[in-house]
């Protein structure tokens, strides 16, 4: 390969200048290549369970297109297909939690306008659930049913996809992108304060509502995830073809029905009783919710299908604007702190982007050219700082094997090898005229090829090592995470919102598909809320 002509400009957009051993000087005024590491992280883990358990403050926004015809499940009381504004998931094991009869906890819910009737019970009820348990045996009334809803989308559903676990009901910032910046702290007085299960009705309307004035109709409903992915969608009645409503098992029999259902008593399976060790309220547990999990897991690589279709080229992202996201060392971004003011930025980009483009048009799969990058390098890097990798002269040749296809021996240049090494990544188009995605993934490949051809230079190989282990924090990528060889009788375990502990969060394990959220240690999301 010949050095392109493009590559002066791209290197001059870098900030690599001819005296500068490190592509430092640019990075430290823009954002995008300063938080290069982010955007790729966010584009990596988008539509990911798994990513985006452990990346769960999100802070990006995305156009989404769910194709007609794809079928998508809804968990009720009621019988009858839904009208107005609901929420769906794409499994129906997700759905399935919420098909029960409408239970008496909690204050009514009736708020909600007259055009968009009270459906009875909707995720208000799990946050009910997850927080406090099911309802207890005497506030149902024994003909009430659960009822499982199938729809297809009746169109190509034009989405907003709120990225990392937006569904959470946390107070770890979960919540951030959509009550702080989207709703302009808007939302809710009084009873729908704070991140608790009471706003959820409100993000909704709100939502729908600025579909509706601020976006032109061009958005039917928003993507989020919880223990799976969910749309909120705007109108039923509109966009969804309903295919069958069948009536679930009652959660009145069985002995072992959900876990923790009698709430004084001994709890089998995880997250039983309110307040267990294993959860602030527990999870729910029981077979239903073990193949819940089981769902879930499935899902951890991606949603599947092609059943969403995400804009690459054109989405919004907090991280390419000049915020400080991180306060106070945070590793994961928060927008809490910032005047709200300063958010204006953003909240412009996303009706812009709205406004004039459709999830629809042609753009690059860049979540698949990240793939590309981790597949290539995270084994490699993991392997060189660890403890098998025992000599200089070892990490010296594996490290020179791998930068070899992009070193002129007739010239050594290791800002020329970087830039070589990270453009391999690039499609040529995009190597003229960057987008946000192609910069941050060219930052992150750079910044790759960089550190490992400095640390060839290394006399010692601690200090080697060194500079590798800090690239890898900075590159913070979920893969290193994963559990490796799970039986096929247990799922690779991390905290979703309300489950799991802070040793999950820190080194996810493989654990019993059954029970999957032990009750012992500290639950990872702490307190969430004033319900
Ligand atoms: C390496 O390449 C860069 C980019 O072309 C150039 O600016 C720099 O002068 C070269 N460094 C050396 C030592 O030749
Ligand atoms: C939705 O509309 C249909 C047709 O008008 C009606 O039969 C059904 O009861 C409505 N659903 C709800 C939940 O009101
Ligand atoms: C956000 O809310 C503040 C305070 O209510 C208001 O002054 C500001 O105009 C709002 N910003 C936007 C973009 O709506």
């Amino acid at each position: 390969m010949r050095p392109h002509h493009s590559l002066l400009a791209i290197c001059s957009l870098l900030g690599l200048s001819a005296s500068s051993p490190t592509p430092v000087p640019a990075s430290d005024t823009d954002p995008v290549l300063k938080n290069a590491n982010h955007i790729f992280n966010v584009i990596h883990d988008s539509m990911r369970q798994w990513g985006s358990s452990l990346h769960h403050n999100g802070v990006s926004f995305f156009l989404a297109t769910v194709p007609a015809g794809t079928q998508l499940y809804h968990g009720t009381s009621m019988s009858v297909p839904v009208n107005g504004t609901e929420w769906l998931a794409f499994e129906p094991e997700h759905a399935l939690v919420f098909a029960r009869p409408h239970g008496n906890r909690g204050p009514p819910r009736d708020r909600d306008g007259d055009d968009k009737p009270h459906e009875g019970p909707n995720h208000d009820d799990l946050r009910r659930r997850l927080e406090d348990g099911p309802p207890p045996m005497d506030s149902a009334d024994p003909d009430a049913h659960g009822y499982l809803h199938t729809y297809a989308a009746a169109k190509n559903l034009r989405l907003l996809y709120i990225d990392g676990m937006s569904a959470g009901k946390t107070e770890k910032g979960t919540l951030d992108s959509q009550d702080i910046l989207l709703f302009n702290n808007s939302l809710g007085d009084g009873e729908s304060e704070g991140p608790g299960p009471r706003g959820e009705r409100d993000r909704a309307l709100r939502a729908c509502e600025m579909a509706e004035d601020e976006w032109a109709g061009r958005i039917d409903g928003v993507l989020r995830m919880e223990a799976g992915f969910e749309i909120i969608l705007c109108s039923f009645a509109r966009d969804l073809t309903p295919l069958r409503i069948i009536q679930t098992q009652s959660q009145e029999r069985g002995d072992k029905g959900p876990g923790g259902r009698d709430a004084g008593g001994p709890s089998k399976g995880p997250g039983g009783g309110p307040g267990g060790p294993g959860g602030p309220g527990g999870g729910p547990g029981g077979p239903d919710s073990s193949r819940w999990a089981r769902a879930v897991a499935s899902r951890y690589e991606g949603i599947g299908g092609r059943r969403v279709h995400i804009d690459y080229d054109n989405f919004v992202t907090a991280h390419s604007h000049d915020l400080d996201l991180f306060p106070e060392s945070s590793t994961l971004p928060r927008l809490n702190h910032l005047e709200s003011s300063k958010l204006d930025p953003v909240r412009k980009e996303i009706t812009e982007t709205i406004l004039t483009h459709d999830a629809r048009e042609f753009s690059w799969d860049w979540q698949a050219t990240t793939d590309m990058v981790i597949t290539r390098y995270a084994d490699e890097l993991s392997y060189f700082v660890s403890d098998r990798m025992e000599t200089m002269e070892e990490l010296r040749a594996q490290i020179t094997m791998l930068v070899a296809p992009f070193v002129d021996y007739s010239e050594r240049n290791i800002t020329m090898e970087s830039e070589r090494c990270a453009a391999q990544f690039i499609p040529f188009q995009y190597q003229d005229a960057p987008t946000l995605p192609a910069r941050a993934v060219h930052g992150v490949a750079f910044s790759i090829c960089h550190t490992l051809l400095e640390a060839v230079e290394e006399e010692n190989l601690a200090a080697a090592k060194e500079l590798i282990a800090q690239l890898m924090v900075k590159l913070d990528w979920t893969a290193w995470k994963k559990c490796r060889g799970c039986l096929d009788s247990e799922i690779c375990v991390v905290p979703i919102w309300p489950m799991g502990s802070v040793g999950d969060y820190e080194k996810p394990q493989c654990k019993d598909a059954l029970s999957p959220y032990d009750r012992d240690g500290e639950n990872y999301w702490g307190g969430h809320g004033p319900h």
